[in-house]
C-alpha cells in the first residue's frame, strides 16, 4: 500500500464539499423571512413586477429606457426567432455569426465612437476576454476599487499583476503609473464609466491625461453608461465630448439595451485580434438570433426616442432630490442609480423587506461590494416610471423609516 493510500485511511481528506455543508447563512435569512434573492418573477409590465401573486413597483432593474416591453423591440426580437430560430448552436468563430451580429457590431462601432465592434455573449464574457487576451504575466492591470466583479476576474485571469486604487483616488493611480510605467507586458488602466454601486462617474478626461502621460491603455466599461450618459447615448466618452479618445470601450446589453451580451470597441487591429484570440468569443456559443434583434432595435428606438432619455435623467433628479429630502443619505450619486444608506446587514435585510412588503422591488447591497456597516438599499430608475409610481417608491420608504427608525 502506497503511502497516500495509507495516510488517506487513517484521516479524514479534505473534502471541496465541507464548506457547503457548513454554509448556513442564506438559510438563516430564508427562517427570518428576510432572505431578499432569487425572488421569482412570475410576470412584468415594464415598471411593475407580479411576485407571489402580489405586484411590486421595480426599482431594482437596469432596465434604464424601459425598452424591454417596447412594441417595436417586441416585434423586431419576434421577427428574428422566426428567420433564424431559437439559438445559434455554436460560437461566433464557427457557424454562430448571423448577418445580424456583423449589423450590430457596425451600429455599435458607430454609436459608441470606435473604429470597430466586436459582440460576446454577455458582458462579463466580454470583459474576460479583452483583458485575459491583451494582458498577460507581465502586464500590470490598475482598477479602480469599486470596479465590477468582472473587471477584477479578468485581470486575475490574465495572470497579470492587478493592482488596485481607492476609488476615484487618481493622485494614487498616478503614483501606481509613476511606479509600474515601464513593465515589459504594458500597463492596462480599467474603469467603470458609471460605478454600478456608488452611481457616480468616472473623472475620465483626468483618467485619459494620465494614460496618455505614462503611455498606458485605458478601458472604459460603459455596462451603466451606454444608452444613459452623453446626447445620443453614446456612453461616458460622448458625455465628456471626448469621443474616440479612449482606448477601448465596453458596454453590456443587459441594461439600457434591454437583452443580453455585450461588446468590445476600439481600433480596427485590436478588434481583429481580440476575434481571433478571445477565448471568451470563440469557446463559447454566441448570442442568439432574438436577443441581437432586440439590441438592434433598442439603437433604433435610442436615436428616434431621444425624450426617453430625457426622461430617465427627469426621474434620477426627481427620487434622488425626493429621497435627499425625507433626509436620505444617497452617497455620491449623479446618475439614475440611486443607492440609500441602510447600515449594518442586519438592518439592511430588515429594511429591504419592509419595502417588499410595501410593494417596493429594491436590491440590498451588502460587503464586500461596499464597507461594512456601510450597507445599502440599491435603487434605479426608468425613463418609464410615472410620477404616481416614483411618489410611492418615496411613500414607502418613509413608511418604513417611520417603523424601523432612521438608517
Ligand atoms: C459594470 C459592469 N460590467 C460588466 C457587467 C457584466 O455584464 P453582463 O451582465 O452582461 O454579464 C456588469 C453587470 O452587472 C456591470 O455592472
Amino acid at each position: 500500500m502506497g503511502t497516500a493510500q495509507a495516510k488517506a485511511q487513517l484521516q479524514r481528506p479534505v473534502d471541496l464539499f465541507d464548506k457547503c455543508f457548513r454554509f448556513t447563512a442564506a438559510r438563516e435569512a430564508i427562517s427570518q423571512g428576510v432572505y431578499p434573492y432569487f425572488q421569482p418573477i412570475e410576470q412584468s409590465f415594464d415598471t411593475e413586477v407580479v411576485i407571489r401573486g402580489e405586484r411590486k413597483i421595480m426599482v431594482g432593474s437596469n432596465n434604464y429606457l424601459g425598452l424591454t416591453h417596447h412594441p417595436y423591440v417586441l416585434e423586431r426580437a419576434q421577427a428574428a426567432l422566426h428567420r433564424y430560430g431559437t439559438g445559434c448552436t455554436g460560437s461566433r468563430f464557427l457557424n454562430g455569426t448571423l448577418d445580424l451580429h456583423e449589423e450590430l457590431e457596425l451600429r455599435l462601432a458607430q454609436i459608441m465612437g470606435q473604429e470597430s465592434a466586436l459582440v460576446f455573449s454577455t458582458g462579463y464574457q466580454t470583459n474576460l476576454g479583452i483583458i485575459a487576451t491583451l494582458a498577460g504575466r507581465n502586464s500590470i492591470v490598475l482598477q479602480d476599487r469599486l470596479n465590477h466583479a468582472s473587471l477584477v476576474d479578468a485581470a486575475q485571469l490574465s495572470g497579470a499583476q492587478m493592482v488596485r486604487y481607492p476609488h476615484g483616488d487618481l493622485t494614487m493611480l498616478r503614483r501606481l503609473l509613476e511606479q509600474h510605467w515601464d513593465v515589459a507586458g504594458g500597463v492596462l488602466i480599467a474603469t467603470d464609466g458609471i460605478f454600478s454601486m456608488e452611481g457616480d462617474i468616472v473623472d475620465l478626461p483626468t483618467i485619459l491625461g494620465l494614460a496618455r502621460e505614462f503611455g498606458a491603455r485605458l478601458l472604459i466599461d460603459d455596462a451603466h453608461a451606454i444608452g444613459v450618459l452623453g446626447d445620443m447615448g453614446g456612453g461616458t466618452s460622448q458625455h465628456f465630448g471626448l469621443e474616440g479618445e479612449v482606448d477601448l470601450v465596453m458596454a453590456t446589453f443587459s441594461k439600457s439595451l434591454a437583452s443580453i451580451g455585450g461588446v468590445a470597441a476600439g481600433p480596427e487591429p485590436v478588434i481583429h485580434y481580440l476575434k481571433h484570440q478571445a477565448r471568451t468569443l470563440i469557446f463559447s456559443a454566441s448570442m442568439p438570433p432574438s436577443a441581437v434583434a432586440t439590441v438592434l432595435a433598442c439603437i433604433d428606438v435610442l436615436e428616434r426616442e431621444p425624450e426617453r432619455r430625457e426622461q430617465l435623467w427627469a426621474n434620477a433628479v426627481y427620487l434622488r432630490g425626493g429621497l435627499q429630502s425625507l433626509g436620505f443619505e444617497t452617497v455620491t450619486s449623479e446618475t439614475p442609480i440611486i443607492p440609500v444608506v441602510t447600515g449594518t446587514m442586519e438592518r439592511t435585510f430588515e429594511f429591504w423587506r419592509a419595502l417588499f412588503d410595501a410593494g417596493v422591488f429594491t436590491n440590498p447591497v451588502l460587503p464586500p461590494a461596499v464597507p461594512e456597516n456601510s450597507c445599502r438599499i440599491r435603487t434605479s430608475v426608468m425613463a418609464t416610471h410615472t410620477p404616481d409610481q416614483l411618489n410611492q417608491v418615496l411613500d414607502a420608504f418613509t413608511r418604513v423609516r417611520a417603523r424601523l427608525g432612521a438608517p
